[in-house]
């Protein structure tokens, strides 16, 4: 995406089960497996950045999963007081405003580790350029499914990559098409 004439590869990172599911409820950390985890922990490592909804917050931080090594941007209309340090952000900023303080930190990859209303409001507003799914081998019914708060809202994706990351687990990496 391009923001301000720049451009800004913008990622989403989410574990899934077969039947669409990215979390049991809106405050449990994941049924992922501890594999998949430290692969998504490396790939925010590597980018530098994390962008996350307050949901997510409280449920990695319960975790004790909280702060990640990078850049944590934690969304929330909530005034939040900042106890984690200068690595730590808590903003009312909508998406795009997001984008541009990561890009005012020279940051040119950003990645959104969800939970699923985030991302989907990050979606409906175009601007997600990559979506990794990382298929674990769970099944359950009750739960918050991938895209479903982004209402009324359609996404053509192009598949750019299947990896099998170990026995059990595979991901499906997408480019959403503009
Ligand atoms: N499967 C995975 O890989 C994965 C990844 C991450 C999280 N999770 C799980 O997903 C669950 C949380 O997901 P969730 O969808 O309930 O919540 P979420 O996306 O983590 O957080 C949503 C909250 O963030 C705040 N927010 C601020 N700006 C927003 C915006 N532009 N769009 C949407 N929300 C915004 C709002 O809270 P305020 O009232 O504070 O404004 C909103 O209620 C947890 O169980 C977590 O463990 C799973």
């Amino acid at each position: 995406m391009s923001i301000i004439g720049h451009k800004m590869n913008v990622a989403a990172y989410m574990a899934i089960t077969p039947n669409g599911m990215v979390a049991k409820d809106a405050t449990r950390m994941g049924f992922g497996s501890e594999f998949d985890y430290n692969l998504f922990k490396n790939k925010v490592e590597e980018t530098g950045n994390v962008i996350m909804g307050r949901n997510t917050f409280e449920a990695s931080r319960r975790a004790g999963n909280f702060p990640h090594k990078a850049f944590n941007v934690v969304m929330t209309k909530k005034s939040i007081k900042n106890r984690f340090g200068k690595n730590v952000v808590f903003t009312k900023e909508k998406p795009e405003g997001v984008l541009r303080l990561l890009q005012s930190k020279g940051f040119e990859n950003v990645l959104i580790a969800g939970g699923e209303k985030l991302v989907s409001s990050f979606m409906k507003e175009k601007l997600v350029d990559e979506i990794m799914l990382d298929f674990e081998p769970s099944l359950f019914t009750k739960g918050i499914r991938f895209f479903e708060s982004a209402a009324n809202s359609e996404a053509r994706l192009k598949l750019l990559e299947v990896k099998r990351l170990s026995p059990n687990e595979v991901q499906l990496h997408y480019r959403v098409l503009k």
